[in-house]
């Protein structure tokens, strides 16, 4: 167990070097010593990076739910596996053991069995914060069937491009969800995703509302008299070690979204290993990781992290807000959780509120507090540290991406001394590089460029799902043999990594990964506009917010300016979803173009930030004078 988990900082130096020199070595002992496997591995790694192709434990053959479950009931099976804490605080806690859990994933396993879910078959799950979300993902690992979930938050057509992109077969999904005072009518929703959605031949529909719904005869089923009747054993299929997980949708430079496929034993070995040393679980802790799970954080570091980890782990249906600002901080007195996990912008905005929020809970039972999502700039991170933390905490501000499967950088508590700002050290067997426009390797410190990696680990992605060209060009081809993670990054001296923000099309609001591609394409279907640009620019709270260039088409409807503004977030909402929505939107007659058409984005970006405006040079611009007027009509904050 050794490698398993680092103690000290004198052991993470020795085990980093080891696992860079020898990674084969060093994740086929961890694969080897912590996992239950029906037939080990040929070979622990196979890869071509310029092919994007990666094969980790080549022909080993397992099922995750063996490793996340059924191994865990001898020793464990009294232990709660999950809380589950609802929206509402007087909605009692439940909670599920593992061996509950047992019978929960293999009953909801022999449902879909019966509904004609096969082994790489499609699901697609679209459900709220509650336990049957877990049980889902579960199940359908179970019976080998690749899980695709959509958050909650997505608009109908959203889902509905997801189902489709991915073809399933099913839709697990709810009458409504809770969501601090609102109800969100998950069912109405994806009833009109489904009327563009051919693939869906069942729905699944789990009780969380009790509110009234449509149900479509022959393909809606409510899903407890199936429970009701189901065996509640179930001999979990064999797995390849590459046979697809599940796939999972990030936003890309284009309007379509990306279907990042992972497969099997290598984010199982990653997720298990990352979550055992980053978060320092030892067996009676509570550990709480606030995000959804339709994002990769809560697959990775809700579920199969911890589940894999024999862990108990927290699903919260709520908001941080609701009904007071102090929620959060109850629900750590009141489960006495030990690890807790949020992002920067929940940090931000409850930070934001009378400090009286936060004090009036003890949270004695912390030892470890972490950040994900988005840089966490020095005042948040004082913030949670000092009031959160009570100065014993360590922070751990966790880097990674929905395409990594797990944190790839990041400090280990009580090893690594923090720094705030600096998400601070790779995880062994990662090689983190820093690369100028020229492709060559940045090596002094202090200096800028591309954040890229120089060697697979077992939980990076296999490919986009029905599009491996895109896999290869997105990730593979700007540096040769690198994966290039579109985000800029710098080194200090002592060889901390600190995230400088995307240096691509993707802005990151709230933490949600949104293209501004796709919200340029939703804004474009508006009648009255001819085109569209959006830019990101700092937010107090969001880290950062949308800023929309709009030029309405000449014959267009000018119509009152507000109204105008109100019709294209209200699309973009449609389109996408609220999370989406622009913040300033400026009408303009034209937007800052090069002679061969392409949007100078820069100049924008300069316009939406403020400032003295440095635009750099400008030689290339083909239209001038289009840069007064917009400078001029700029929307001031
Ligand atoms: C992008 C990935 C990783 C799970 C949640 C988001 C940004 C993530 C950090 C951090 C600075 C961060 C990056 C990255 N990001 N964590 N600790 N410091 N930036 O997953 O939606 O795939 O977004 O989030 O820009 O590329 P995602």
């Amino acid at each position: 167990m050794s490698s398993y988990s680092i103690e000290s900082l004198e052991q993470y130096f020795k085990v980093y070097r080891r696992s860079v020199q020898k990674p084969k070595k060093f994740w086929g002992k961890i694969a080897d010593e912590n996992f239950t496997w029906y037939q080990k591995w040929d070979k622990v790694l196979e890869f071509d990076m310029q092919k994007a192709e990666f094969t980790w434990f080549k022909n080993a053959k397992l099922n995750i739910t063996k490793n996340c479950i059924d191994r865990h009931l001898a020793n464990k099976g009294d232990k709660n596996a999950l809380i589950f804490e609802p929206n509402d605080p007087n909605e009692p806690a439940r909670t599920y053991t593992y061996n509950q859990l047992y019978t929960e994933v293999c009953k909801l396993a022999n449902v879909l069995k019966e509904q004609g879910v096969k082994k790489g078959d499609r699901v697609c799950i679209y459900l709220p914060m509650i336990p049957e979300l877990a049980f889902s993902i579960l199940a359908c690992a179970r019976i080998g069937a690749i899980h695709s979930v959509v958050f909650g938050g997505f608009s109908a057509n959203a889902l509905s491009t997801r189902i489709n992109d991915s073809t399933s077969k099913v839709l697990i999904t709810s009458d409504g969800g809770y969501r601090g005072a609102k109800t969100i009518d998950l069912k109405k929703i994806a009833d009109e995703a489904l009327k563009n959605s051919p693939s869906v031949e069942k729905v699944l529909v789990v009780n969380r509302t009790n509110q009234e719904i449509n149900m479509q005869e022959g393909r809606d089923l409510w899903l407890q008299p199936l429970i009701d009747q189901a065996e509640s054993t179930n001999v979990a299929e064999i797995m390849d070690a590459e046979d697809p997980l599940f796939i999972l949708y990030t936003s890309g430079s284009t309007g379509k979204p990306k279907g990042m496929l992972h497969t099997t034993a290598g984010y199982m070995v990653f997720t298990a290993y990352t979550f055992k040393n980053i978060f320092n679980y030892n067996n009676d802790d509570i550990y709480w990781c606030t995000a959804d799970i339709g994002w990769i954080t809560g697959h990775s570091y809700i579920v199969y992290g911890p589940l894999l980890n024999g862990a108990t782990t927290v699903i919260f249906e709520g908001i941080p807000s609701y009904p007071t600002y102090s929620r959060f901080w109850e629900v750590i007195e009141k489960h006495q959780v030990t690890q807790f996990y949020t992002a920067p912008t929940a940090i931000r905005s409850l930070a934001k509120e009378k400090v009286e929020y936060v004090q009036k809970f003890k949270m004695k039972s912390l030892k470890v507090i972490g950040s994900v999502g988005e840089p966490i700039n020095e005042e948040a991170w004082h913030w949670y540290n000092d009031h959160v933390g009570g100065k014993v905490c360590p922070l751990v501000d966790t880097w990674w991406q929905t395409e990594t499967g797990g944190i790839l950088i990041s400090a280990i508590p009580f090893v690594t001394p923090t720094k705030p700002t600096y998400a601070s050290l790779p995880l062994p067997g990662i090689k983190p590089v820093i690369m100028d426009d020229l492709r060559n390797e940045i090596e002094v410190n202090q200096k800028s460029g591309s954040l890229c990696f120089d060697f697979p680990w077992p939980g990076i992605a296999r490919s986009i799902w029905g599009d491996h060209q895109r896999y290869i060009d997105t990730y593979f081809t700007k540096f040769p043999g690198k994966y290039f993670s579109g985000d800029g990054a710098l080194r200090d001296e002592v060889g901390y990594y600190r995230i400088t923000g995307r240096v691509d099309d993707v802005v990151i609001v709230s933490g949600h990964n949104l293209g501004t591609a796709p919200i340029e394409d939703s804004i474009n279907q508006h009648q009255a506009v001819a085109e569209s640009a959006i830019v990101a620019f700092p937010h107090e709270i969001k880290g950062n917010a949308l800023y929309g260039f709009v030029v309405i088409k000449e014959a267009g409807l000018w119509r009152d300016q507000n109204n105008l503004r109100k019709e294209i977030n209200q699309l973009i909402s449609d389109q996408i979803g609220a999370i989406a929505k622009l913040d300033k939107i400026q009408f303009v007659t034209g937007l800052p173009k090069t002679r061969s058409g392409k949007i100078m984005r820069r100049i924008l970006r300069a316009i939406a930030e403020g400032g003295d405006y440095d635009f750099g040079d400008t030689t290339t611009l083909l239209n001038p004078e289009i840069v007064e007027e917009i400078k001029t009509g700029r929307i001031a904050p």
